[in-house]
């Protein structure tokens, strides 16, 4: 087991509104899963994968990731664990414009004080994953949505995380683009990696093999995806 969350709970509060986005959630997931989240607008997704994320704190409940109880820890502790655990992918890619790929993919090494050689040569293997070795040099206004996100897929997996995190990987993308994607998640996958991922699309959610669904701050269903859909061409 790689995440166990028990009765959490998360609360917003802006002056004297409080939203109350978790009500009680309680699943695991275990290593080499690759889940789907699934849900309305506003029913919690990104507030949990934030949390899963070591991007927020909790308000109560546990969060016991790799073994270790991070429910109760602060931000900078977070931030630690984050570095060390966590690969994350967003919607809108959030790479830096001024870098170039291999560059963008390099920052969690400089950050994790990797020597230059070794950050070239694992960033080169990273882009190659996922099929750009011939645009590490591209910045990002010069390659295509999909491109992008595979670069923010490249750079999410660079330090080797114990768990790769995406909320809405696909929302940005045409249906092509997303199919490559699905076919990187299921490769990296099949290689042992653990993936949470949040999308609004059945279509994309039945590439996983399992689909959690959030309503109001509830978890209401966890489902097995008997015959994920295969985005690879060669199987
Ligand atoms: N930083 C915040 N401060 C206050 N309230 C917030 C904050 N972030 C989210 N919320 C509220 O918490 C609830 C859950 O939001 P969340 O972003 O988790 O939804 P979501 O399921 O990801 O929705 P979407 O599909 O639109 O991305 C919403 O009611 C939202 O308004
Ligand atoms: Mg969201």
């Amino acid at each position: 087991m790689i995440i166990d969350v028990k009765a959490l709970h998360k609360v917003y509060r802006n002056g004297k509104i409080e939203v109350e986005a978790l009500k009680g959630i309680n699943f695991s997931v275990d290593k080499k899963e690759f889940v789907s989240i699934m849900g309305a607008s506003g029913s919690g997704k990104s507030t949990l994968m934030n949390i899963l994320g070591c991007l927020d704190s909790v308000t109560a409940g546990e969060y016991i990731l790799d073994g270790e109880n991070v429910a109760g820890l602060k931000t900078n502790h977070l931030a630690t664990i984050r570095n060390k655990k966590i690969g994350f992918v967003f919607q809108s890619f959030n790479l830096l414009p001024k870098l170039s790929s291999l560059q963008n993919v390099e920052l969690p090494m400089i950050y994790a004080g990797v020597k230059k050689s070794e950050r070239r040569e694992a960033a080169m293997s990273a882009l190659e994953k996922v099929g750009l070795s011939d645009r590490a040099k591209h910045k990002p206004n010069e390659l295509s949505g999909g491109q992008r996100q595979r670069v923010a897929i490249a750079r999410a997996l660079v330090n080797r995380p114990a768990i790769l995190l995406a909320d809405e990987p696909t929302g940005n993308l045409d249906s092509k683009s997303s199919v490559e994607i699905m076919d990187i998640f299921q490769q990296l996958n099949r290689d042992g990696a653990t993936i949470v991922m949040v999308t609004h699309e059945r279509e994309i959610a039945n590439f996983s093999n399992r689909i959690i669904t959030f309503k109001d701050g509830y978890l209401i269903s966890d489902e097995k995806v008997e015959n994920p859909t295969q985005a690879g061409r060669d199987n």
